[in-house]
């Protein structure tokens, strides 16, 4: 039996969006963890001022941009796909050499972020501050590591 002309015109209109041709898998892989990360440096950006008392301390502020980065944190490394140190990034080749230790780093960011969002909620600097520490210790412990300057 024949198709309906309608499914293969959908699949036409759809193609593009689907598979954009000019990207490798490589840079859409690139382009997705690169997105994750600016999410989570979004994020931090505020939190880091208002622990810094650059600006005044917004405990909903705070607690939901927290809330964000814990939710958004396990979604980096999926990104990190084999043979994807493009010119466009900033990954260091070895991350693929050393991957058990690459996917440990995540996991404590993944640990420091679900911990600070879970006392964000409570406003008690006392809580927040240590584990406003290992979050940005998470972040520069892989950064030092495996990003390029
Ligand atoms: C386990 C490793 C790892 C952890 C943990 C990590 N990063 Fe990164 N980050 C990288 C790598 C690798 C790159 C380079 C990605 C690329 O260019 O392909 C990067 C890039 C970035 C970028 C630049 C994104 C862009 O547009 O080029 C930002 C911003 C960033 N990270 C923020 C953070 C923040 C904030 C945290 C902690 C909350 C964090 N990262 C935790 C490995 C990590």
């Amino acid at each position: 039996m024949k198709k309906p002309v309608w499914i293969l015109s959908t699949l036409l209109v759809l193609m593009p969006a689907l598979s954009n041709a000019s990207d490798s898998m490589a840079d859409k892989a690139v382009d997705y963890r690169q997105g994750v990360f600016s999410i989570l440096g979004w994020n931090i950006g505020p939190m880091v001022q208002m622990m810094k008392k650059e600006k005044p301390y917004d405990k909903d502020i705070f607690a939901r941009n927290a809330q964000r980065m814990a939710a958004v944190a396990p979604m980096a490394l999926e990104g990190f796909i084999p043979d994807s140190a493009t010119k466009d990034s900033d990954a260091k080749p070895k991350i693929w050499s050393n991957m058990d230790d690459f996917k440990s780093k995540m996991k404590d960011l993944e640990t420091a972020s679900a911990e600070l969002a879970a006392v964000a909620k409570t406003g008690d600097m006392a809580q927040i501050g240590p584990k406003f520490q290992n979050l940005g210790q998470a972040c520069k412990a892989c950064h030092d590591e495996y990003r390029e300057e």
